[in-house]
């Protein structure tokens, strides 16, 4: 298994370009079974769990291609088997999503439910809860969520708790159901809009993506299109992170800062000059250390849970103490007790860490627990003095495109070597 090996102390400088949103491409494939045409899908990142979702299609029967400039044409017309495998899904929970497709294209569908994860229990009861009102039988039965009904049928739901994968399988389910669906507290999360908008490119009827009530008029049969997903936003936070931490001036290209607002007001709370255009943003701390900030993470628009860990990191080495305070997951905070072997001052209380600042980290080995915990690591590398080596860097691949590349282009020294 590989490892990343960063000798920190080197201000990035330069520019990044982002890759397509993990986020939006995994819901999206999984749309693709919805039509009854071949869908062709642009700007899809190279990544763990994408070829996750694109082997979780092909056992299923779909047929996948793949070009040199990851493009993919999703062919869901063949005899398919409307089964995901525990072998899978185990390895990569978002493979839930195919549950709605499924169920609402062939009137069937068996997936293993997914088990526990390093976060956070992470339950499905909301994504089974709005199908068995839509009036699917749904039995759960050796592992697996076995979901049967002849055709789905419109329903108001009112979801108990914002998700993400919950809205957005529901959402794909209710396009091809019986009458209009109506959900109720649903995700605002630009990935929801981005699948919404791919959904409206295959012939389906939704209004109110982006705000939390959508409403699906269902259709009979949804039609092939081709699409480009939306940039990372994720992935262009924690680069811009990356050049903060470092005291440096680091511009993401090819992105979408409007969806980055919560994220860009915490860095010049921080400290950086914040500069944007329609489809690029920068920071730049012109070599100031980072001032300490607060943060509290809650669903779109609000501070996204995903870049909890790298404001984390970045509180280790700031000028203060800050406090970072997380209500979407109850246990995101393993990377915390790996940064303190890295020197950092962190107290944890419950749901919320307390950082002091500290004039400088401390290399060490450290070990990656989740995809962003993983990208804090690597931050915390970039500063620490010495070698930081950081071992289970497949949850990296997971979810961030060659970050070792992007990061040397970046002046960080920064390499991948076998262990
Ligand atoms: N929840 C329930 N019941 C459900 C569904 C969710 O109680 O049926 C709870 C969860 O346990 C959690 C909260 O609702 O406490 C929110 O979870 P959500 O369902 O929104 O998370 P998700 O859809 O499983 C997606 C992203 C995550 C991201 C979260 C929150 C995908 C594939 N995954 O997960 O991304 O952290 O939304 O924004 O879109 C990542 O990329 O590293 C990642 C973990």
């Amino acid at each position: 298994m590989d490892k990343l090996q960063i000798t920190g102390g080197r201000p990035l400088e330069g520019e990044v370009r982002i890759s397509g949103a993990k986020n939006a491409t995994l819901p999206i494939l999984a749309a693709a079974l919805l039509a009854d045409a071949p869908v062709t899908i642009a700007n899809v990142p190279h990544l763990q769990d994408v070829t996750t979702m694109i082997e979780l299609l092909g056992r299923m029967g779909v047929a996948v291609t793949v070009d040199e400039r990851m493009q993919i044409e999703v062919d869901p017309t063949g005899g398919i088997e409307p089964f995901a495998p525990y072998d899978l899904v185990k390895t990569m929970r978002a493979s839930i999503l195919v549950l709605g497709p499924l169920l609402a294209r062939f009137g069937k569908a068996d997936v293993s439910l997914p088990g526990g994860c390093a976060i956070g229990a992470r339950p499905v009861n909301i994504h089974v809860a709005g199908l068995q009102a839509m009036g699917a039988d749904i039995r759960i039965e050796n592992g697996y969520i076995k979901a049967r009904a002849a055709r789905l049928r419109g329903a108001r739901l009112v979801l108990e708790t914002v998700t993400v994968t919950g809205t957005e399988n529901l959402m794909m389910a209710a396009t091809l159901a019986d009458g209009e669906t109506v959900l109720e507290n649903a995700a605002r999360e630009p990935e929801v809009v981005d699948l919404a908008n791919f959904l409206i490119a295959m012939g389906a009827v939704i209004h109110g993506a982006g705000t939390d009530r959508i409403v699906i008029q269902g259709v009979k049969s949804l039609h092939g299109c081709n699409y480009r997903v939306l940039p990372d936003r994720i992935e262009t936070g924690t680069f811009l992170v990356a050049g903060a931490i470092t005291a440096g001036h680091v511009r993401a290209t090819h992105t979408c800062p409007a969806h980055l607002d919560a994220v860009l007001l915490k860095l010049q709370a921080a400290g950086a000059t914040v500069a944007q255009g329609e489809d690029w943003v920068e920071v730049d701390m012109r070599g100031r250390r980072p001032v300490a900030i607060d943060v509290r993470t809650a669903p779109y628009p609000a501070f996204p849970t995903d870049m909890q860990a790298q404001f984390a990191a970045l509180d280790c080495v700031a000028d203060g103490v800050g406090t970072i305070i997380e209500t979407v997951f109850e246990n995101r905070f393993m990377h915390m007790l790996e940064m303190r072997r890295m020197g950092a001052e962190i107290r944890l209380e419950g749901n919320t860490a307390i950082i002091k600042g500290v004039a400088r980290l401390t290399a060490a080995p450290v070990m990656a627990t989740d995809l962003r915990a993983s990208a804090s690591l690597v931050l915390a590398g970039l500063v620490a003095e010495g070698r930081t080596e950081i071992e289970r860097i497949y949850h990296i691949d997971r979810g961030y495109e060659t970050i070792e590349e992007k990061l040397s282009q970046l002046g960080a020294q920064i390499r991948r070597v076998p262990n």
